[in-house]
């Protein structure tokens, strides 16, 4: 990510596992959508309310937590969705926790009409706020939250 303009807000956002495959996975439970047209939305929400965004997509638990380790500083805010590490993931939620920054959880689905396993979020309790169910409109919704956090 190039050098922050100084006096312009940066957000974070993070796709957790799986989500590069939105579209084709499972269009039954998360849409026909693709993560490249959810991007390209939030870009063009960004560019209105005239913030930087840097995002990026990873299948990796240790590389979320490493983005997540380095954004004090580099970042305001931050937009997560972390997929299934939202149910299993104690290394990302003490990654949220121990930078300290407004962050925002969404969820393509909502989690709690599905199977047990994903009605625990490991990572809710150490954000601002989790929006989750609406489809592609949790992550519009979320970066609106993540503005009105920064701002
Ligand atoms: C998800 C919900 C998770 O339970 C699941 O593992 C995902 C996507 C969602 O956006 O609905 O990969 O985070």
């Amino acid at each position: 990510m190039k050098r922050n303009k100084p006096g312009v807000k940066n957000i974070l956002v993070i796709h957790g596992p799986n989500l590069h495959l939105l579209g084709k996975r499972e269009p039954g439970v998360y849409g026909r959508v693709t993560l490249a047209s959810i991007n390209a939305h939030l870009r063009k929400l960004a560019a209105k309310k005239k913030v930087r965004l840097c995002i990026i997509q990873s299948n990796i638990e240790g590389k979320i937590v490493d983005v997540i380790g380095k954004a004090r500083g580099k970042f305001d805010g931050i937009l997560i969705n972390p997929a299934a590490y939202t149910h299993t993931s104690v290394a990302i939620r003490d990654a949220l926790a121990a930078i300290n920054l407004p962050a925002i959880e969404v969820h393509l689905s909502n989690t709690h009409s599905r199977e047990e396993f994903r009605h625990i979020s490991l990572v809710s309790p150490v954000v601002r706020g989790t929006i989750m169910g609406f489809g592609p409109n949790s992550y519009y919704l979320g970066f609106e939250a993540v503005i009105d956090l920064i701002n």
